[in-house]
């Protein structure tokens, strides 16, 4: 094979070689699905502060959490061991979408006229349509496996309720998910595709918990926001028996069982024969940006590679730009164990921005570890930037992206089209978390020039932020 030198802008050499530099996919085989997880808990410099009992403000213990979830993933969230064995049978079904591809983008870089190698993982090539089903997947098998007959959950977008739903399908549980009420009248068919897995799904505040019926009281037309339902999900685990909660996104384990993107795109990108210099994300609950960058992080917090690492989150819900690194409730209802995050406080109902799966008040500890540290860096952006950033990659290279999706590539443009302007060439990889197919009345609406911004809500996170739980620790 011949070999070639490229001098990068950033004055780094790399080989590139001379057919691989026009070649657009990079697939491996199935048998190199990962056949362990990544947990950074190993390779932190300082260990994650505790997590405290909602009750009593002390460390909780692995028996606090066994209500909620089945001991194999409470195991994993205690564990400091680098690698952790994924079962055969998650690899199974892993196998039905993994490994994902990695995409070189070229005709967006052209589009753009920019001297910057733009790459992206494609995870809307699983059946649910996003990264989500890479945790869902696993989250069924470890409660299949203690005897667990039924899950409860949480929706916001629908997209992490379809991966529950077909997840639950494929390991014969039964799945009920209280869906956030403004995505549940936005997005009907991903309602139908959840219950065509066999799932049963209702607009949350529902009339199915206490806790939703006093909201449904105080307010009949409540939107709901993804802190509410999560509320709800908690209150139906525990006063229904051999049922379990699986969640979506913030907790480690969720955070765990998403580095299968990462670990793979590291290969891929030595396929490629380049390594990122900038690696982006979107950041709702943090999930699918740490599953693509904590294998890289690792590498940084080791001091083996330097990134720089770029988590992208709504102006509507800026928690990791704009909220407090304090303790807080995971939940609006206050049932969740006490998590020290960057938080909007735990009643803020962010404003109903098309990207539902990113309308959440607080952010994964990990994440905002990472932050506080300054290991990783946040922006925010504006719905209807990302909107054109989406519309401009659609064109370019033809897959319509979720809208939590968007809010990578806005800043995977912004910072190729700075490459342009400082004459230097880096490599940029990111995480396109899902496709948008379901998401189509925003794209009309935003087409229709209808689709709005929503400033920072100043004074409704200082109201929220004056509820904040004091813990002594
Ligand atoms: C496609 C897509 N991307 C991103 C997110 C945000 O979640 P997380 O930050 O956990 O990846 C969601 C959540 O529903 C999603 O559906």
């Amino acid at each position: 094979m011949v070999m070639t030198d490229t001098t990068r802008g950033n004055g780094r050499t790399v080989d590139g070689r001379l057919g691989a530099s026009r070649q657009t996919k990079f697939v491996l085989d199935e048998s190199r699905i990962p056949r362990a997880w990544y947990n950074i808990a190993a390779d932190l410099p300082t260990a994650s502060p505790p997590v405290l009992h909602p009750g009593t403000g002390q460390p909780i213990g692995p028996d606090d959490l066994a209500p909620l979830f089945p001991m194999a993933l409470i195991g994993q969230v205690v564990s400091r061991e680098r690698e952790i064995e994924i079962p055969d049978p998650v690899r199974e079904v892993y196998a039905l979408y993994r490994p994902s591809p990695l995409i070189r983008a070229h005709r967006l870089e052209k589009a753009l006229a920019t001297p910057a190698h733009i790459y992206f993982k494609y995870e809307g090539v699983s059946p649910a349509g996003s990264h989500k089903p890479n945790t869902a997947i696993a989250q069924a098998f470890y409660n299949k496996e203690q005897g667990v007959k039924r899950l409860a959950t949480e929706t916001g977008a629908g997209q992490w309720g379809s991966a529950l739903a077909l997840a639950g399908s494929f390991f014969g549980l039964e799945v009920k998910v209280f869906m956030v009420r403004v995505s549940y009248d936005q997005k009907p068919y991903r309602r139908i595709l959840m219950e065509t897995y066999g799932a049963q799904v209702v607009p949350s505040p529902s009339r199915d918990t206490e806790y939703g019926r006093r909201l449904l009281a105080e307010d009949p037309e409540h939107p709901g926001s993804l802190g509410i339902a999560i509320s709800e999900a908690i209150e139906d685990v525990v006063t229904t028996k051999d049922t379990k909660y699986s969640l979506g996104s913030v907790f480690d384990f969720v955070l765990l069982h998403q580095t299968v993107i990462g670990l793979e795109a590291r290969e891929q990108m030595e396929m490629a024969g380049e390594k990122p210099d900038i690696l982006i994300g979107c950041i709702g609950g943090g999930s699918n940006f740490s599953g693509l960058v904590f294998p890289f992080v690792g590498e940084k917090l080791r001091g083996d590679n330097d990134y720089r690492v770029i988590a992208v989150e709504p102006e509507a819900a800026p928690s990791v730009t704009r909220g407090k690194y304090a303790y807080d409730f995971g939940d609006t209802g206050k049932m969740t164990p006490l998590v020290k995050m960057h938080t909007l406080g735990s009643d803020f109902v962010p404003a109903p921005i098309h990207a539902g799966g990113l309308r959440y008040h607080g952010m994964a500890p990990l994440v905002s570890l990472l932050a506080e540290q300054g290991v990783i860096e946040a922006r925010a952006v504006h719905q209807r930037s990302t909107f054109e950033a989406g519309v401009q990659f659609a064109r370019a290279e033809g897959i319509l992206p979720a809208p939590e999706s968007n809010h990578a590539i806005r800043v995977a443009i912004d910072e190729a089209v700075r490459c342009r302007e400082e004459g230097v060439g880096r490599v940029i990889l990111f995480n396109l978390s899902g496709h948008g197919h379901f998401d189509l009345s925003a794209y009309e609406r935003f087409l229709a020039g209808q689709l709005e911004d929503h400033e920072y809500p100043a004074e409704r996170v200082s109201a929220a932020l004056a509820g904040l739980p004091t813990v002594a620790v």
